[in-house]
Order: C-alpha cells, then structure tokens, then sequence
C-alpha cells in the first residue's frame, strides 16, 4: 500500500524548531520530554519521522524498552511553559506530564498516547536506532554539539498515524 501523504509537514517542522513532546512508554511508564530537532521523510516505502535522543536521558532509558513513540507537535504557544519543563526537568525525578498540567490522549494506532491540544500528532514505530559516534565531518558542529561527548541515538520511526486534532489529515 502506498504510504500516506503527509499534510502539513512545513509547518511540522517550523513549529517542531519552537519545540515539541515526545512521548514514550514502557512497561507502565510514561514519560515526556521536548525536541526541537527531528526530521520527516521518506526511505524503505515508509513515511519516517526520525528523532534524536542524548544517552543522558531518562527518555533514552525507557526507550531501551520501547519499540513505539509518539511526537504531538504545538501550533499555538499555549504550551510554552510545560514545553520549558519538560525540556529542562527530567522524568527520573518527577511526572512531569503532571507537573506540566498536561493531559494525555490514547494513541489511535499505537499504545502509547499522544499530548492532547492543538497540536498536530504523529504515532511512529522505530524500524531503525544508530547510535551517533564521533565521526563527524564538520568538526565545528561536533564541538558545537557533543564537546561533553553525549552523543544522540537516532530513531527511525515509521509515521503509522498521523492527524491534526481530531481531524483526519
Ligand atoms: C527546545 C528544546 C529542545 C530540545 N531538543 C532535544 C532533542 O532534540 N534531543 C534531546 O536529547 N534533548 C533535547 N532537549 C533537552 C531535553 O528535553 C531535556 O534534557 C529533558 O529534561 C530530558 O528529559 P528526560 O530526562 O525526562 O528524558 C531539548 C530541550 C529544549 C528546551
């Protein structure tokens, strides 16, 4: 089947720069942190959003455990704040999806929920991970980037739902 055309992806990606939660599950835990980098598009016949996660993060630990993720992505700035927090507290300490007074919504396709708002949603399965390692050829950016050598995985995700609101897009 051919994949779906993705909507909106311009205005994704120039709000996924303002930030946007990424959420993740295992077992029980849930857990929300934000992006501000990622990219969508196409490889293998699948729509991909590919994500970049630190090993410092508690997010990097439960997706050890975890073969989905989901990206809710703001169009307003309403969210503002709770994108502060979660961008700067970490779920080993606190819920923050409490804390940010944020409400999760099941996911239509897979298990883990989305960020309920005006956002626009993207439920993913990882089909891929690579650990980034120092390889780079624009050393400014390494050391821009990774001076403390904490460097991203990649996560390859297929794009398997997609909408805005409650609106099928
Ligand atoms: C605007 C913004 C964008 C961010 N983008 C990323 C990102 O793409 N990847 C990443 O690993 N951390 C990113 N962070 C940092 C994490 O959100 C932050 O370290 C968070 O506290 C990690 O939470 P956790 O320990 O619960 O996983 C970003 C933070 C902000 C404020």
């Amino acid at each position: 089947m051919a994949a779906k055309r993705l909507e909106y992806t311009d205005t994704a990606i120039e709000n996924l720069k303002k930030g946007a939660f990424l959420t993740v599950k295992s077992g029980d835990k849930i857990n929300t942190m934000t992006i501000g980098w990622g990219f969508i598009g196409f490889a293998w016949g699948k729509n991909l959003f590919e994500i970049m996660v630190r090993k410092s993060r508690y997010t990097h630990k439960i997706l050890e455990n975890a073969d989905e993720f989901t990206v809710s992505i703001p169009l307003t700035n309403e969210f503002k704040s709770a994108l502060g927090l979660c961008g700067t507290k970490s779920g080993r300490d606190i819920d923050k999806v409490q804390a940010a007074n944020l409400e999760l919504q099941p996911g239509r396709t897979v298990s883990t929920p989305v960020i309920k708002g005006n956002m626009l949603q993207y439920e993913c399965k990882i089909i891929y991970r690579n650990e980034m390692k120092g390889d780079f050829s624009d050393s400014a950016a390494e050391k821009a980037c990774y001076e403390e050598g904490d460097y991203h995985t990649l996560y390859h995700g297929e794009i398997v739902d997609f909408y805005k609101e409650d609106q099928n897009v």
